[in-house]
């Protein structure tokens, strides 16, 4: 009986489905909040230093992230070419995230050590010059644009209410330490930090 008014109601059995699905949601999604692997950042993780913040900017702001994810699945194929998979704590600083799915590049969440800064260079300027068959974009403004740092230490400041634990210190030094260098400078400096930190202990 009961099941009939639901069934001949079907704004009522909509809210009921949504009622019973949501379950399946909560019992998946709440305990991430909660776990340490997930929360809590990997040994020796370090918020971005004052000039490789800026680099991560300019990979933003350039959409590198459109043909590059920074995310290496659990897969045999793919620690072969990449490194160790990528594991939540490695991200908790991470605002917004630049995981990604779309590959139109290599996944580049352990490219960090991988090149000298000289061979990112010369690939950024023209990636034909180093990698004749690459239809990655060439960067060249990236040489002439100069930073100011200005307003660096406010990116900071703004990362520290979300929870990336800087210094007043860090803070305060910020702009100094970005101010005057190229913006090729600051992404070569984000991109030979990714994923070093859990690099070594392959
Ligand atoms: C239109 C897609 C596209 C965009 C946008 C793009 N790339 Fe690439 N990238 C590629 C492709 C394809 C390759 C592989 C060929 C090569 O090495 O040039 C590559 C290779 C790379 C590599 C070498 C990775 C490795 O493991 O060998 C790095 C580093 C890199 N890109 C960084 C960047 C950065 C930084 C930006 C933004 C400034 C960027 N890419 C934007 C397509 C792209």
């Amino acid at each position: 009986m009961r099941h009939e008014i639901i069934e001949k109601n079907v704004g009522l059995m909509a809210v009921l489905i949504l009622v019973v699905i949501s379950f399946g949601g909560l019992a998946e999604i709440v305990p991430l909040f909660f776990q340490d692997k997930t929360t809590q950042p990997v040994e020796g993780l370090e918020p971005l230093g004052a000039l490789e913040l800026e680099g991560r900017d300019i990979y933003i702001r350039e959409g590198c992230n459109v043909c590059h994810s920074q995310m290496i699945r659990p897969f045999r194929a793919e620690t072969e070419r990449y490194g160790h998979y990528s594991v939540a704590g490695e991200f908790v600083y991470n605002h917004p995230f630049l995981w990604g799915s779309k590959r139109t590049g290599p996944d580049l969440a352990r490219v960090g050590g991988r090149y000298s800064d000289d061979w990112h260079r010369a690939h950024l300027y023209n990636p034909r010059d180093v990698v004749p068959e690459s239809k990655m974009p060439a960067y060249p403004w990236l040489f002439q644009n100069t930073l100011d740092g200005a307003d660096t230490g406010a990116k900071m400041k703004a990362l520290r209410t979300v929870g990336v634990p800087y210094t007043d210190e860090q803070i305060d030094g910020a702009g100094e330490q970005v101010k005057g260098h190229k913006e090729i400078d600051a992404l070569v400096a984000y991109l030979q930090q990714l994923g070093t930190v859990l690099n070594d202990k392959r």
